[in-house]
């Protein structure tokens, strides 16, 4: 039997006969004002902006509005389950904590914050590449959690390979490769400030600390940071890679391995051709390419293509439980909640991560209970679950 998430509003209720209000918000337009307020403007500004004049980032929340549940009375559903499998991990519910990069720039405790939290929860996180603590050190805070590893691809074969050795032995069981940003897109918001964070040696942490990575420096990171963060560079970015390449990465990894970043249906069968076990329909939130599509608006497309054969997730766009809901009925298997959960982490670490997973949940776990749903299998077997508004 899976959690009661909605019992979390139910707790915030009865603290609130007592006085006690909630420490952060559960509405989550709220979320990002008071992140807003504690962080300093270029942090904020690098996780809340997107690319270009913002049309994709506003285009995949609005798509949430062009679909809607259609919720169905009476329907025996007091107990109920959302637990699920993917891909060999179990999950209390299809929801996982996206990859979000250089995430010291919103707390101190950074990804380690966000490994603890998950780790609380039982919900997967995904690390990134970029992440600002080491992947063993993240893999420590995280403990028995379940936990998937997000890479993004160098042009050095040696450190792909080093990358993803450390991955395996810290037991991340499932391989995330990021297709979409193999350069960064044009971000104003972050031009404006100047403000690049690995230019900073933020965001650094996996490579700087990775064997290979470093057999290729004349002096360490600590001794030459502005050679460090050059060589970062001409590794990380620049070159896009191909299909034919990504053979080397489907070799170097045992377990299950996604890609993130499709938003076409031939994308999507040219990667289950070339080895993935899944794919993740998913725009990096707007950030990289200005006048995309909506990730919501990819995901039929997506679907049909995959027919079954594979597990598709989704991110781009989702605020709150119902937007996970909606993605769920449209058929995604799983969802990635972004950029809620860096605000949660920027308002209170571990605690504030946690609070907005478990919004999320309890949300989640409402709205498909007030339409009727006890759990996904039902959800997928009702053809009337959705609707165009
Ligand atoms: C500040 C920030 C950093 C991100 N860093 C990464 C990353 O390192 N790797 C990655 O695959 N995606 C990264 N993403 C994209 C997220 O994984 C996810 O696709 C995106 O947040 C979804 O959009 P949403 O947050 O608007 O829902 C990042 C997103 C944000 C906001």
């Amino acid at each position: 039997m899976g959690r009661p998430f909605a019992a979390f509003g139910a707790e915030i209720y009865r603290r609130g006969t007592a006085g006690e209000r909630p420490h952060f918000p559960t509405d989550p337009s709220r979320l990002e004002d008071a992140a807003r307020a504690v962080l300093r403007d270029e942090a904020f500004a690098y996780v809340a902006g997107g690319a270009g004049a913002g049309a994709t980032m506003r285009a995949n929340v609005a798509a949430f509005d062009r679909w809607g549940l259609a919720p169905r009375m009476l329907a025996d559903n007091t107990a109920r389950d959302w637990s699920v499998e993917i891909l060999g991990t179990p999950m209390p519910a299809p929801l996982l904590l996206a990859p979000i990069g250089v995430q010291s720039i919103l707390h101190p405790d950074g990804e380690l914050g966000t490994a603890r939290a998950a780790a609380a929860l039982g919900v997967p996180m995904v690390l990134s590449t970029a992440a600002s603590h080491t992947t063993e050190e993240v893999a420590d805070a995280n403990g028995d959690g379940p936990r998937w590893y997000q890479l993004y691809w160098p042009i050095d074969d040696a450190v792909t390979a080093s990358l993803l050795d450390r991955a395996a032995a810290s037991g991340f069981s499932v391989l995330v490769v990021t297709l979409d940003t193999w350069t960064l897109g044009w971000r104003p918001h972050d031009l404006d400030a100047g403000y690049l964070p690995f230019l900073r040696g933020v965001g650094t942490a996996v490579a700087f600390s990775d064997p290979a990575f470093r057999a290729g420096l004349q002096r360490p990171p600590e001794e030459d940071l502005a050679a460090a963060v050059a060589h970062r560079q001409r590794l990380f970015t620049g070159t896009a890679r191909s299909w034919e390449r990504f053979a080397f990465v489907r070799d170097h990894w045992r377990g299950p391995l996604v890609v993130k970043g499709i938003q076409r249906p031939d994308d999507a069968r040219r990667a289950l051709e070339a080895g993935a076990d899944g794919v993740i329909v998913s725009n990096h939130g707007g950030r990289q390419v200005d006048r995309a599509v909506a990730s919501l608006s990819a995901l039929p497309g997506v679907l049909a293509a995959v027919g079954g054969r594979a597990p598709v997730l989704f991110d781009s766009g989702v605020r709150t439980g119902a937007d996970v809901a909606l993605a769920l009925a449209l058929g995604a298997d799983a969802v990635l909640l972004g950029r809620p959960y860096a605000y949660g982490l920027a308002l209170g670490g571990a605690a504030g991560v946690e609070h907005v997973v478990r919004c999320v949940l309890a949300e989640l776990d409402l709205t498909l209970a007030l339409a009727g749903h006890a759990d996904l299998a039902g959800l997928r077997a009702d053809p009337d679950a959705v609707q165009p508004l």
